[in-house]
């Protein structure tokens, strides 16, 4: 994977500047002792989090481009589509609730053609998600289930069409047999056109006839050439990031609103058709193509370790299933989504992956039982968490359980912590855990993010981030693990419910914002232990850790400050040979700067080399500015 910081190392040579340099900040000193480790550092520290909010899935990674795939309706009639009458054609569009492929999927839309011929054809139009990106020389995978009104077969035409000139840009024929249901496939191949998003689908009809509809689906390339996969861009930008570890599936999504809207794991396995798809806790309907293996695979194609949040008997709207037998039936489902998760194909529930397409086992090592349970106004977590804890150590001694607060009456492996605030709290936060005791359960920081910018963040929550970001480096021994969230946002209207997130797409684009860069620079140089090091003299806004491994040095650097801050830095141990540091900087003029969907790389890291001659190293880290060091060890 190539990084787009890559694309940005220039051969700079950057000569140690002198420590006589003009600076408003006293003179700092920072002293590293290369040879001397102060604990070990998890390898595992950066990872994802990741939920249904800010069309993250439908409309955003999961990459199918019909909107509303499945047909539901309002008073105002089927949401996303459009009935089409060309020329003379007569049609009318609507739901038939009693009539549909499966039990899950039992509604359809009706299309009634009364008057239509090959001049003047009917049908329905869907607008996707804010646009569907066209590119040019690319093959679209589609496909529907359909019955129609006669015996006879009925082509059924279908398109991409730009949205502003009408021009086709892909298109061909299915025909539709019979009366009864069936599935049809088909490709759509794109020629010369300039890739937009403007564009919408068309499936038509040329005669009269009534045809029934569902599951009308259209996939461009995706990662890894997945079926029901991904998009490219945006797992480019995941990878970039080097996750260890990916939280699924929330966050609120998990809990639901109430508890019929959990996410209800057994619901989302399987064929797309017998998905029968939920409202989410954020306003809006999820398809559940997105389902359990799909963010097994996601796992796998980055090389993540998932991080299965399983649903604990809480759900948003306050409702709560008592510990004792009435959670019972959630504690099994755990149990048996931990066993389609790990269970060999022999197992029911491995048995069950392996039809679904997946022989192998996936490994798991962490389990998290719901999520945010401080809002449980009940106070009934302590026995939840332990009748969760006990059935799963019975069958999985190995898993680590991670509890969502702090609990009583038994000692959790591992307590998920949430920060979410601006970007002088998270400065304060960086010393959160200096004097967390080492004795006790790891930490997992499950969702956090310095929240001033929106859709994305903008520099100054980078600034917060980094400087969270060393402190949470620093105790990597007992912080294992950590996830920025909101990982996603649909930038167009409507497409936010939470502001401050990392990465920002339309249909078409992508892109990071600082707060992403600085992840993707923190996490290419991590050590495998922490270092004796101590700071003197430097200003409040400045904010350091130091790792290493035996090769290499990791030095963060974060000047939160609007003027630069001078700092003599000793790298005590490393000898009198000269030393060739790669440096990676994010810089920018202002707190307020940022990227957008419209200027996606004003803020891109910059790379360039630093030769360090000795031991001793006069620096100056620039106003604005976070900078990673990466210094070769012989
Ligand atoms: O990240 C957004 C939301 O913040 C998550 O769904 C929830 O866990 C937290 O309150």
């Amino acid at each position: 994977m190539k990084h787009h910081s890559d694309r940005l190392w220039s051969a700079v040579i950057i000569t140690a500047l002198s420590a006589a340099a003009v600076s408003a900040q006293p003179q700092a000193s920072l002293n590293v002792e290369v040879n001397r480790t102060k604990a070990a550092a998890s390898p595992m520290l950066y990872g994802l989090m990741t939920e249904e909010i800010n069309y993250s899935y439908d409309g955003g990674l999961y990459a199918e481009l019909i909107r509303n795939r499945t047909f539901r309706s309002d008073w105002s009639g089927i949401l996303n589509w459009y009935l089409i009458e060309k020329g003379s054609s007569s049609a009318k569009l609507t739901v038939d609730n009693g009539d549909g492929p499966s039990a899950a999927l039992h509604n359809s839309a009706k299309i009634e053609v009364t008057k239509a011929d090959a001049n003047s054809p009917a049908g329905v139009l869907n607008e996707g998600y804010w646009g569907m990106a066209v590119r040019p020389n690319t093959r679209y995978r589609g496909s529907f289930y359909a019955r129609s009104s006669s015996d006879s077969a009925l082509p059924v035409r279908i398109a991409l069409v730009a949205d502003q000139s009408g021009d086709v840009l892909a298109s061909t024929s299915v025909e539709v047999t019979g009366t009864a249901w069936k599935q049809y496939q088909f490709d759509l191949r794109s020629g010369k056109a300039a890739a937009s998003p403007e564009n919408h689908f068309e499936l038509t009809i040329a005669r009269p006839a009534t045809l029934w509809l569902q599951l009308v689906s259209l996939f461009p390339p995706t990662y890894h050439d997945r079926p029901n996969g991904n998009r490219i861009d945006i797992m480019e930008k995941l990878a970039a990031m080097r996750p260890a570890f990916l939280r699924f599936p929330g966050g609120n999504y998990l809990e639901g609103g109430r508890i019929d809207q959990r996410f209800d794991w057994k619901k989302m396995i399987g064929p797309l058709v017998g998905r029968p798809t939920h409202p989410t806790t954020w306003s809006y309907h999820s398809t559940d193509g997105m389902g359990l293996l799909e963010f097994l695979e996601w796992c796998e194609d980055l090389r993540m370790q998932p991080v299965l949040a399983v649903y604990a008997g809480y759900s948003l709207g306050g409702q709560v299933v008592k510990p004792g037998p009435d959670l019972d039936q959630y504690v099994q489902d755990a149990i048996e989504e931990i066993e389609y998760v790990t269970g060999g194909p022999e197992t029911t529930w491995g048995a069950v992956r392996a039809r679904d397409g997946h022989p192998a086992p996936f490994s798991l090592h962490y389990v998290e039982i719901g999520n945010e349970d401080n809002f449980d106004r009940a106070r009934t977590y302590d026995g939840r968490y332990a009748q969760f804890y006990k059935a799963i150590k019975a069958k999985y001694p190995n898993l680590q359980v991670i509890a969502t607060m702090p609990v009583k009456g038994i000692t959790p492996d591992v307590i998920d912590d949430h920060y979410y605030k601006r970007e002088q709290g998270m400065f304060e936060e960086s010393k959160h855990y200096d004097a967390t005791d080492r004795n006790g359960p790891k930490i997992f920081v499950g969702e956090w993010a310095t929240r001033e910018g929106s859709p994305t963040p903008n520099f100054g929550a980078a600034l917060g981030d980094a400087a969270f970001l060393t402190g949470l480096e620093r105790n990597s021994d007992v912080v294992i693990m950590a996830a920025y969230a909101p990982l996603f946002v649909n930038v167009n209207p409507g497409g936010m419910q939470w502001s401050s997130d990392l990465i920002g797409y339309d249909a078409l684009n992508s892109y990071g914002s600082p707060s992403y860069y600085t992840q993707v620079m923190f996490a290419s140089c991590l050590g495998d232990h922490t270092l004796t090091s101590s700071l003197a003299g430097a200003g409040e806004r400045f904010f350091y850790s130091a790792t290493a491994s035996p090769n290499k040095l990791c030095l963060k650097l974060v000047n939160a400050s609007s003027a630069e801050q001078s700092v003599a830095i000793t790298l005590q141990g490393v000898g009198a040979a000269s030393h060739t540091a790669r440096v990676s900087t994010l810089h920018a003029n202002t707190i307020w700067a940022t990227n957008t969907i419209q200027a996606p790389a004003r803020i891109v890291p910059v790379n360039s080399t630093l030769k360090i001659n000795g031991e001793r190293l006069p620096y100056v880290v620039p106003p604005y500015s976070i900078q990673v060091l990466e210094v070769t060890l012989k």
